[in-house]
């Protein structure tokens, strides 16, 4: 008989093996390639490197700041009641304290005394939990195979049963005793399979136990700021540090993540400042300057892009934790009672400014915030499904009034507007604090969504021969470079009449001119970096001012006017195919 079982477990195992080779490998490649490529580079590399640091080289500025004009131009150009400022790093220390960071930005964090590593606490008890809910699940796979394999030993042993009935008066009696012997081993092989069962009911119901009080300590731990508790649990479920392996733990302490500097040049407590952990602050400090020298009436919006700094304790999976990044923030200012309804219209608008790129909206869910911020009412993130699974890209946070209120508190500067408009009741809604609704997207975790989203190996081979590209799928307004300007050769005039394209072209548009190596290699060349287009310039083109242009996803070639050029490009690169 077949042995399904074992064909599922290897089916099983083979999948699992090739999805984590597969997704594994993609994301190292993808890291490899945007390194190759001028994309992105460890920060100090020459100086073996500085943890979670990155650079952006010449193709990742581009990109990046091809990003930041999508997000400002959809946030700030396309609607008229969106402004965008560009406030200091560097603010007053009282700010931090106002906002809740200075008390309230940190995270748990436990060391470990024999290995000298040190960890967040909340994710060791989150990792452990997970290990258990995986076990737990294989568990619960094999339970049902073992299910599966009592009813098919049943259905054996029925028609072992059935047929020595049948069979009876057919078959001498030793036969008949062979038939009786077998239904009484399938029976007790039946039996062993019974109790297999059980036993792993028992340690399912264990395991699920397990989880659900680690899973409810936690919750409660985390609920309560118990640092105590947090240890407990560590302790109590014997979690060990995952690189030294003991349990030697010190206390779970918090550990703030601002980073702080001195200002000015003698060192005193008084002189702190911190480095920004998130941009929004300078948007809620500067409300009033915007609101008043630009008559903005409610509900209007203030959109920022520029550098947070997080020392985060546990950084990884490259770009997507690191300790200086980038944020790209809107502040909406609404009246008191709609916010909800904004929220709701940010989460969807947010939502398309993603998809108009071309992503599968598979690739996108929204993850809801369940312990929510003590200054939110609601909050969502996007999430995007990396290869090491589904990430937050951005945040949507119906922020109330809490940080004007709080910066009218700290600053003792009435920071209320005065709403003219009719109220239901006839009258005006008159002086209020702006209830907010956020939306802040990390430019470098879109920067790598967008290259992980791009990046393809492309296999071209046919029979007669083996060929394979790396080609980056830009959106062509995101593409670094918009054209390569090629000519065939490196003589009879071909390189100067490619320049003079170049010239003429190159006021409106990011080109590169290549003549080093074949046309082939050049394409290749380009390909890896998402060029849309690569324009060859050959011999006829000095008779007919014609060229060839290749393009990027087809491959396919086809004869243009010189004189075309700048529309056909101008066309594809258009801002208005993304903001419509
Ligand atoms: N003002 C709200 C705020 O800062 P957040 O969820 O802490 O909210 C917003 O951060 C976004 O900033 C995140 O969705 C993420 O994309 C990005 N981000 C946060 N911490 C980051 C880090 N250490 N490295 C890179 N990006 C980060």
């Amino acid at each position: 008989m077949r042995n399904w079982k074992s064909d599922i477990q290897n089916q099983k195992y083979i999948f699992a093996l090739i999805m984590s080779k597969s997704t594994d490998e993609v994301f190292k490649n993808v890291i490899a390639h945007a390194k190759e490529y001028g994309f992105v580079f460890p920060s100090s590399e020459i100086y073996d490197g500085l943890s979670a640091v990155y650079d952006y080289g010449q193709n990742g500025a581009e990109l990046k700041n091809n990003i930041k004009a999508y997000w400002w131009k959809a946030m700030v150009q396309m609607n008229d009641n969106i402004v965008g400022i560009d406030s200091a790093i560097f603010m007053h220390p009282k700010i931090w304290k106002a906002s809740g960071h200075v008390d309230g930005f940190s995270d748990p964090m436990i060391d470990n005394k024999d290995s000298k590593k040190r960890y967040r606490a909340d994710q060791l008890i989150e990792n452990q939990i997970q290990e258990l809910t995986d076990q737990y699940k294989t568990l619960q796979l094999d339970a049902l195979i073992l299910e599966s394999d009592i009813q098919n030993a049943e259905v054996i042993r029925q028609t072992t049963i059935d047929m020595s009935q049948e069979q009876k008066l057919l078959i001498d009696a030793v036969e008949f005793d062979n038939l009786e012997k077998k239904i009484l081993e399938l029976l007790k092989s039946e039996e062993l399979l019974k109790e297999k069962k059980k036993q792993y009911d028992l340690k399912l119901q264990f395991l699920k136990e397990e989880t659900d009080k680690i899973q409810s300590d936690f919750d409660f731990a985390m609920k309560g700021d118990d640092l105590n508790r947090l240890k407990r649990i560590i302790i109590e479920n014997k979690i060990a540090d995952p690189v030294g392996g003991t349990r030697n733990w010190t206390d779970v302490r918090q550990f703030n993540l601002m980073f702080s500097t001195q200002m000015g040049a003698v060192a005193d407590d008084a002189d702190v400042v911190y480095l920004r952990p998130e941009t929004a602050q300078g948007i809620f400090v500067n409300y009033l300057n915007v609101q008043k020298s630009g008559r903005m009436k409610i509900p209007f919006g203030i959109a920022q892009i520029g550098k947070a700094f997080r020392n985060e304790v546990i950084a990884r999976q490259f770009i997507i934790r690191m300790r200086e990044f980038e944020q790209m923030e809107m502040q909406f200012f609404v009246r008191p009672g709609t916010q909800a309804d904004w929220f709701s219209k940010w989460k969807q608008t947010r939502l398309d400014w993603h998809l108009a790129l071309g992503t599968d909206l598979n690739k996108y869910r929204f993850h809801e915030h369940v312990k929510l911020a003590h200054y939110a009412d609601a909050a969502f993130d996007i999430e995007f499904d990396f290869p090491f699974g589904f990430k937050e890209v951005e945040g949507i946070h119906s922020r109330t009034d809490f940080d004007l209120s709080q910066h009218q508190k700290f600053s003792g500067k009435k920071l209320q507007y005065f709403d003219p408009e009719l109220g239901e009741d006839g009258k005006p809604y008159g002086n209020y604090i702006p209830y907010v609704i956020e939306t802040s997207i990390g430019l470098d975790r879109m920067f790598l969504l967008t290259m992980i989203n791009a990046y393809e190996e492309e296999d071209l081979s046919t029979e007669e021969k083996q060929d394979s590209r790396i080609v980056l799928r830009l959106h062509p307004c995101l593409a670094p470079v918009k054209a390569a300007i090629f000519p065939l050769t490196k003589k009879d005039g071909l390189p100067e009449k490619a320049r003079e394209l170049m010239d003429h072209l190159k006021t409106d548009f990011n080109l590169q001119y290549e003549e080093k190596d074949a046309i082939g290699k050049r394409y290749r060349r380009q390909d890896a970096i998402g060029t849309p287009f690569c324009i060859t310039v050959d011999h006829q083109t000095l008779e007919d001012n014609t060229v060839t242009i290749r393009y990027r996803d087809t491959m396919q070639q086809e004869r243009v006017a010189a004189d075309d050029l700048g529309k056909i490009i101008g066309d594809m690169v258009s801002w208005k195919n993304l903001l419509k």
